[in-house]
């Protein structure tokens, strides 16, 4: 990677967001953070491990992307967008339809607008594997019928489409990945509506039951969260990627039942796991074809998962250090 370029990372305080910044703020990037920390915190925007000349290159715009002209000013002077921001969970947007839909579409719409007027050279944007429901054939290709369960998925796959209309209608580069099951070091395992993974680990760690939705037999392709920096840096660059829609993930699929075994072996806990009933816009099995992105991003699994898991694991002892 070469590109020393001036970056604005919606969503910036979040999981996935903050990982992104080290990594941009890392290479010597400026980057500008736009986030109205109702998920995220400040406290994933201290980077103590990285020098503080490199540090200096963050601002940080508290603010929020429904609205029109906080995004006309977050936008001024970026080359590229990682647009990061959103109401992510999906049991949320079923118990906050209107809520959630004010971020996802309206929010990605006003940052569509605002970026391409701003002249930025492109807008990489973060879908989700939701958007494939319980459509039939497994792996997930790109050229499956969405079939959303939920309004989560709803949202994800129509900013899809917007961001593919800008590209053909107006000539702005725009790249929406669909992550799958993103896990790592700064997820949020403590809200009502938190991931799995940070969830089994608290609960391995501090001695609790972890609490599985369902029988457990559902799968998912979890990815460790540097493969998803990695592919959103390929897809900066790479010729091939606008106009495109394209899985990032790991190409391979763990039922919560196996993710617990594992977690249980790096852990040394015995805990065994509460289960109860599934939750409502879930969808059963995930698995991702990645072939698109390999050949369209150059990209490739930098962080197996069970690497991934045992830096995750280390990350939430030191969180959780009694
Ligand atoms: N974590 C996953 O497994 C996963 C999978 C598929 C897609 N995604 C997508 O990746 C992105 C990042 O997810 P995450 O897991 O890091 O979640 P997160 O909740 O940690 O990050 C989302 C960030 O967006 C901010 N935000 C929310 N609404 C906003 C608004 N209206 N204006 C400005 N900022 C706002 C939040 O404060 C938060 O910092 C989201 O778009 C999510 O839908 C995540």
């Amino acid at each position: 990677m070469t590109i020393m370029a001036h970056f604005l990372v919606t969503g910036g305080g979040g999981f996935i967001g903050s990982n992104l910044v080290q990594a941009l703020l890392d290479r010597g990037d400026k980057v500008r953070v736009l986030d109205n920390f109702s998920t995220g915190n400040r406290e994933n925007l201290n980077f103590p491990h990285l020098p503080p000349e490199l540090v200096a290159n963050l601002e940080v715009l508290e603010g929020d992307i429904a609205d029109l002209s906080t995004c006309h000013k977050a936008t001024q002077s970026v080359d590229y967008v990682l647009h990061q921001a959103a109401i992510p969970s999906v049991p949320r947007s079923v118990a906050l339809p209107i809520e959630s839909n004010l971020a996802n579409i309206d929010g990605t719409l006003n940052l569509l607008v605002a970026a391409r007027d701003a002249g930025v050279k492109r807008l990489i944007f973060a879908s989700s594997s939701a958007v494939y429901g319980n459509a039939p054939g497994f792996p997930r290709e790109e050229g499956i019928t969405p079939a959303p369960l939920s309004p989560y998925a709803v949202q994800k796959m129509t900013a899809e489409h917007y961001l593919h209309v800008f590209y053909e209608l107006y000539g702005f580069e725009t790249v929406s990945l669909r992550y799958f099951n993103v896990f790592g070091p700064r997820q949020d395992p403590n809200s009502e509506y938190a991931a799995v993974i940070p969830r089994f680990i608290k609960a391995f760690i501090t001695g609790t039951h972890p609490i599985v939705y369902g029988d457990g037999e559902q799968s998912r392709d979890f990815t460790y969260v540097d493969n998803v920096v990695y592919g959103n840096l390929l897809a900066v660059e790479a010729p091939e990627a606008p106009g495109k829609t394209m899985n990032l993930a790991c190409g391979g699929q763990l039922t919560l039942n196996q993710i617990l075994g594992i977690l249980r072996r790096i852990t040394g806990s015995h805990s065994e796991a509460v289960y109860t009933d599934p939750r409502a816009g879930d969808v059963r099995h995930s698995w991702a074809d990645i072939t698109l992105s390999e050949q369209a991003l150059n990209y490739n699994i930098q962080v197996p998962l069970e690497e991934g898991l045992a830096s995750t694991v280390e990350y939430f002892r030191a969180v959780f250090k009694p």
